[in-house]
């Protein structure tokens, strides 16, 4: 089994050459120093965070480290989310198995320099773990399997707060009888009569997904209808539901592309138009398919789509579709299709691959924890020339 891996890894990066050739030369940050790289943040359209094991980093597009943070008490907890939450300020978001969640706020200097703002801050009455905490403008969320918990920023001249909210999205807001399993949340804005809104995504292991429509006012959100994406109605009910991406969405439809497990290697692409809170309609757009099965959510940018797939050897491999979306509200006349990636990226085994977009259709890559890459969207640019 692990020899098929090997050799398949082997092929696999035979045919990456074409791709790698169009690579700068990759940058190695002191493993020491840095420790692993964990996940990433854009802060700009030249700007990226990197968070890794014991500091932050702030690279831009040449990969230039323009400056790092420290991170309190990485040698008792695990810090594993970044997220920005305004063009000045970024969470770095750290838990300890059993204990409550905690963020960290950095607040930019200048252009290039961030420093820690006010002390680090617990979310109230979690004391659990949690699969992940982020958010949006003022409002947070912590991600558990059986509920979404909102919570709200508060921010002073010098410190700031978490407070807690009446909305738990749960099993009872759902309307569900049987427990429910979230596995992620995505969300993305939409406007509608000069109103800003936002559609989330809670990804549900069986079910597929619920959709939940909330306003935006002073910066925070409000829920105010839901439903469900009820995939076994369209799908063989032995899929698995694991984290998505919103490619576009207006108030009553969207498209979607779900991490799946349980179909080979295949990541499917939607069409959910939301006729009434307890009907939802689902085209089949896309099969993206790849050689091993896909790791977190998938990423965008314009019209691509990268999604990451790893094998049980940590060896991962990103592969880059080019892929038409249409506005969400257009009809839809496409026929399900099979995908198969234009570009195609390599790394032997890691814990947690960095991957991100940048613009001039450029990919950042991360080679065994602490090296960065960044990379032409060769065959991208041969298709669209
Ligand atoms: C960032 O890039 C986007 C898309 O290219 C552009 O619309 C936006 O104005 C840019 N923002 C800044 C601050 O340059
Ligand atoms: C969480 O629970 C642990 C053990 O029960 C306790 O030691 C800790 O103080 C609690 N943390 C918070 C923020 O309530
Ligand atoms: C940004 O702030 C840092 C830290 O205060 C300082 O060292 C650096 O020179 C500043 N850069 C610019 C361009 O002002
Ligand atoms: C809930 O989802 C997780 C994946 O996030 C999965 O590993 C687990 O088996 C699921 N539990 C049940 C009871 O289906
Ligand atoms: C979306 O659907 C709701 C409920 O059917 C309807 O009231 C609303 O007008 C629709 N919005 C748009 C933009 O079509």
């Amino acid at each position: 089994m692990i020899l098929l891996y090997i050799l398949s890894f082997i092929v696999i990066l035979s045919n990456a050459q074409k791709s790698l050739a169009f690579c700068d030369e990759y940058i190695e940050f002191d493993l020491d120093y840095f420790g692993k790289f964990i996940s990433n943040a854009k802060l700009s359209n030249t700007t990226d965070a990197i968070l890794a094991e014991k500091r932050v980093l702030i690279v831009d597009e040449d990969l230039n480290l323009l400056s790092s943070l420290s991170i309190p008490k990485t040698q008792t907890h695990d810090c594993l989310w970044i997220f920005k939450q305004s063009s000045e300020v970024f969470f770095v978001g750290c838990q300890k198995n059993g204990e409550a969640p905690y963020l960290i706020a950095y607040k930019s200097i200048n252009e290039t320099h961030y420093s820690q703002f006010g002390n680090i801050v617990y979310f109230p009455n979690i004391n659990e773990t949690v699969i992940r905490v982020t958010g949006i403008q003022n409002t947070l969320f912590t991600i558990q399997s059986k509920k979404v918990t909102l919570f709200t920023l508060v921010w002073s001249a010098s410190d700031w707060s978490i407070k807690t909210t009446q909305n738990v999205f749960d099993k009872n807001y759902f309307a569900r009888t049987a427990e429910i399993n979230i596995t992620d949340i995505a969300y993305e804005p939409y406007s509608q009569d000069n109103l800003q809104y936002y559609k989330l995504i809670v990804v549900e292991f069986k079910l597929g997904a619920f959709w939940v429509d909330t306003l935006i006012k002073n910066n925070i959100i409000t829920p105010f209808r839901n439903g469900l994406i009820n995939m076994p109605n369209v799908f063989v009910s032995s899929l698995q539901y694991n984290s998505a991406v919103i490619h576009s969405t207006t108030q009553n439809a969207s498209y979607i592309t779900f991490t799946v497990f349980g179909m080979d290697y295949t990541d499917i692409s939607i069409k959910a138009v939301y006729v009434t809170t307890s009907t939802t309609t689902i085209t089949h757009n896309y099969n993206l398919n790849g050689p091993w099965a896909s790791w977190g959510p998938p990423i965008k940018f314009a019209n691509l789509q990268g999604i990451l797939r790893r094998n049980i050897l940590k060896q991962s491999i990103f592969n880059v579709f080019n892929i038409l979306i249409p506005v969400a509200q257009n009809e839809n006349t496409l026929s399900a299709t099979t995908y198969d990636p234009v570009d195609t990226f390599t790394s032997p085994p890691q814990d947690y691959p960095i991957y991100y977009f940048n613009r001039g259709y450029r990919v950042v890559h991360s080679i065994e924890n602490n090296k960065l890459q960044s990379c032409d969207l060769y065959n991208y640019k041969l298709q669209t020339e």
